[in-house]
């Protein structure tokens, strides 16, 4: 299906606008359709994401290619930098947003004033700018405390954190602007996406990228908690096929839904951290005795995470290609890079 798809791509380029382009998985969406003869506005504050993301897209896609691409530096809470954004646009990949349980726990203020008020000023231009459909970023965070493995859809929880309460109201405002307004929606639940260009630096740093960095400079890795918790990691590409099926798929039930994005597969964090360590270990031999530190549990965290991606397949045509381990693969050359080991 994603391989009709992007022939169908070529043949008939649209505007495309992606939100968080500077950042992992917006920058990826900006590689992906710059390289399928798309044109492509991106929006972003660079709050957490970096400019050299762009530059990395265009080494990657070539001067011509990134003469499709036009960035619009702006902050989602500004409606006006969302309308300038949306202007023109056929399709919306709407990724910005302030990621992290952590972070929102620390600052709810300002995880909702950008995610669910800059989704709402989001929604709201691409209305006004008639696009064709608009597609978001969600987050498996919604399931909350449900207890229920492999997650589906229509049953989720009472929200753990902050940032899971933002991107349910995300799906809440999706849902009533497909029916007050008659847009096409689609809603993403992304579980735990990794991959190049994912920011190892900060606080707030997502577990491969920091236990990656960590292991490359001979620093502490750390697992919350007793190591058991699993999470379905899911390879990037896997994420941009995702966005790409959910704006482009003709199934007439496609909008209007949210749906899972990963691989079906559960591994825990120390499984995880055994992976890594191993990848590591070929480039830099130390590693291989290093061992991990447990600390305490982290508050909003949700013990078990597994998709049941069965929505995605029947309505999206999505099929996960890059699984875990071959993602990892993928993956480290990106962080022996940044870290100048060779890859
Ligand atoms: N990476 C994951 O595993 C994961 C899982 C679930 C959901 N998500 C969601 O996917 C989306 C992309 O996440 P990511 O991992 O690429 O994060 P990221 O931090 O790398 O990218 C987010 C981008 O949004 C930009 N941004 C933040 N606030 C902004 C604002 N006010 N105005 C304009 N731009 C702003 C940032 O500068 C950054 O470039 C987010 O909505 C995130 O909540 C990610």
């Amino acid at each position: 299906m994603f391989d009709r798809i992007a022939a169908s791509m070529a043949s008939r380029p649209a505007r495309w606008l992606v939100t968080g382009c500077g950042g992992f998985i917006g920058s990826n969406l900006v590689e992906r359709l710059l390289g399928l003869g798309q044109s492509v506005t991106g929006l972003d504050s660079f709050a957490t994401g970096h400019r050299s993301n762009l530059e990395n897209v265009r080494d990657c896609v070539g001067p011509e290619a990134f003469a499709r691409f036009t960035l619009v530096e702006g902050d989602i809470t500004d409606p006006k930098a969302c309308a300038e954004a949306c202007r023109g646009a056929d399709y919306v990949l709407h990724q910005a947003a302030l990621g992290s349980v952590p972070r929102s726990i620390d600052d709810p203020l300002l995880t909702n004033a950008v995610n669910a008020g800059g989704f709402l000023n989001m929604l709201v231009a691409a209305r006004d700018a008639g696009v064709r459909r608009f597609v978001y970023a969600s987050s498996s965070s919604v399931y909350g405390d449900h207890p229920g493995l492999p997650k589906v859809e229509e049953r989720t929880g009472r929200q753990l954190s902050p940032y899971a309460v933002s991107k349910m109201a995300n799906e809440l405002y999706a849902d009533v602007f497909g029916s007050c307004y008659g847009m096409q929606l689609a809603g993403l639940r992304y579980f735990n996406i990794f991959g190049p260009r994912q920011d190892p630096e900060g606080a707030y740093a997502a577990v491969i990228p920091k236990w990656f960095a960590a292991l490359l400079a001979g620093e502490t890795v750390f697992i919350n908690g007793d190591g058991e918790t699993s999470r379905d990691f899911c390879y990037v590409e896997n994420a941009v096929r995702a966005n790409l099926l959910a704006a482009l798929s003709e199934h007439p039930e496609a909008p209007g839904k949210a749906y899972n994005v990963a691989c079906g597969e559960r591994t825990t964090l120390n499984e995880l951290f055994v992976l890594i360590r191993e990848i590591v270990a070929r480039r830099r031999p130390e590693a291989a005795d290093v061992a991990p530190v447990h600390r305490a549990e982290r508050a909003g965290d949700v013990r078990h995470s597994l998709a049941d991606i069965s929505r995605a397949r029947e309505l999206l045509g999505y099929e996960p290609v890059v699984l875990v381990r071959p993602g990892m693969e993928l993956a480290a050359r990106w962080y022996f890079r940044a870290a100048g080991v060779e890859a």
